[in-house]
């Protein structure tokens, strides 16, 4: 893919994670992107200018805020078409929705456009990784894979696997998963200097045997993949899971048993995790997923997040789309927030529970890199870094002329008001990938 020049680019204003789950800030600030598309140096435009001279500048002008792009741990291509449309709870949604819509993508060409229309808009509010839950169909993930590889985001994804309780259309058996597998990874995984990667996706326990769980997670540690499922995310999916497997002890035994308790594995959801449940997972240095839009969506639950962030865990942020409802990870983001005040106000005695807008911010960028184990590429704008950033205007956020414009307030109003109409241009590897103009002022004054 061709790559633009040296250059430096520069704001009004650039937000970095550093470790802590701090964001520091940095005022008319940028960096120098090499020919390579990596960070070679990070300062004030006037520092960079002095230093580097005859390196041509792109600003992005004073009421422009630079964020490394949003690292999505945890979405469905398939769902796009099902988002917002409600139907009840997890297993009914499932059944009544999801399992049929993802039936059509016996199609490749379906498959193939609904890829597009999933990948660019993800890259419109400002996603610039994303780990996917692909087609349950092998040539409709390659079609997926072929898309991601032209428009250029980064994106982990592996074909949605299941082989029981799902309509028999939706059914891959274990020999035919490996096959296909094997078949995907030989093409797409570590395309372009590992933009692209698979990542094992067996659905979850209520619709994998125990062999196919199995031959995940060997597959996956085999090839050092990542791996991703779902994980105690209902009450009614937990007495389900606790029938299909009587001889587990609790629903990560499941998993256990199989294998898959590994540092490359993400959990999503993982709501109702007892201690012994969460002590394991943490021995194993799995990551887990934070998903608080769906988790309202489907009546799921309410995450204690606090307590997993205070134990430890590597975490992240999921849309769960067509369980969430958009694919602007910023404002999962803010249900983080807001579900964490929730579960204080439901459970006082569990305070501290809140999550603070810098550490919101720093889930859906370092954070998930963190989780991801590509904290040195991704999910800061740091030196060695590759360039993945996007470019948000300050006046397209709530209220309009300010009272008050230190970093910490705009941080909270890009938290608590940013859309995706905020998001103005968005890069990997210093490439833009989507650039959109400012709305026109309106003629009324
Ligand atoms: N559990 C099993 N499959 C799914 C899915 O597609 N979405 C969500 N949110 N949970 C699941
Ligand atoms: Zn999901």
């Amino acid at each position: 893919m061709e790559q633009p020049g040296v250059r430096l680019v520069t704001a009004g204003l650039l937000f970095s994670p550093v470790p802590g789950r701090r964001i520091q800030a940095l005022p008319k600030g940028g960096f120098l992107i090499d020919a390579r598309g990596r960070i070679r140096a990070v300062g004030t435009a006037e520092e960079l200018q002095r230093q580097y001279p005859a390196v041509p500048c792109q600003d992005f002008g004073p009421t422009s805020l630079i964020l490394p792009g949003f690292v999505d741990l945890h979405t469905h291509l398939p769902q796009y078409q099902g988002l917002a449309l409600d139907r009840g709870e997890l297993l009914s949604w499932l059944e009544h929705l999801i399992f049929p819509l993802e039936a059509r993508f016996a199609d490749p060409d379906f498959a193939e456009q609904q890829a597009e229309l999933f990948f660019r808009a993800a890259l419109r509010c400002g996603t610039t990784t994303l780990v996917v839950f692909g087609p349950p169909y092998a040539e409709a993930t390659r079609r997926a894979f072929r898309v991601a590889a032209r428009l250029g985001l980064r994106v982990l994804m592996g074909q949605t696997l299941m082989d029981c309780h799902v309509p028999d259309a939706l059914r891959t058996s274990p020999e035919e998963a490996l096959k296909a597998v094997e078949a995907l990874l030989d093409e797409w995984h570590g395309y372009d200097g590992g933009r692209l990667s698979y990542a094992i996706a067996p659905r979850f326990a209520g619709s994998c045997s125990r062999e196919l769980l199995r031959l995940c997670a060997e597959v996956a540690t085999r090839h050092g993949l990542l791996l991703q499922t779902h994980l105690a995310e209902s009450p009614g999916e937990l007495r389900w899971i606790a029938q299909l497997f009587p001889e587990a002890a609790d629903y990560t035994a499941v998993y256990e048993a199989a294998g898959m308790l590994r540092p490359q594995t993400l959990f999503a959801h993982a709501i109702y995790l007892s201690s012994s449940e969460r002590e394991r997972l943490r021995r194993a240095n799995c990551a887990l997923v934070h998903c608080p839009r769906s988790n309202v969506f489907l009546r799921s639950g309410i995450m204690p997040l606090r307590q997993y962030l205070h134990e430890g865990f590597r975490i992240g942020l999921g849309t769960d789309i067509g369980a969430g409802t958009s694919l602007f990870l910023l404002e999962e983001a803010r249900w983080a927030c807001e579900m964490a005040k929730l579960r204080a106000f439901l459970s006082p005695e569990e305070a501290p529970t809140e999550l603070s807008p810098e550490e919101a911010l720093w889930l859906a960028t370092l954070g998930g890199a963190q989780a991801l184990g590509l904290e040195h590429t991704i999910g800061s704008l740091e030196e060695g870094k590759d360039a993945d950033f996007i470019v948000l205007d300050i006046t397209a956020l709530e209220p309009a002329q300010p009272l008050w414009s230190e970093p910490s307030h705009v941080l909270a109003r890009l938290l608590y008001t940013a859309t995706p109409a905020a998001v103005r241009a968005v890069f990997v590897r210093g490439r833009e990938l989507f650039r959109q103009n400012p709305p026109p002022q309106s003629g009324i004054s």
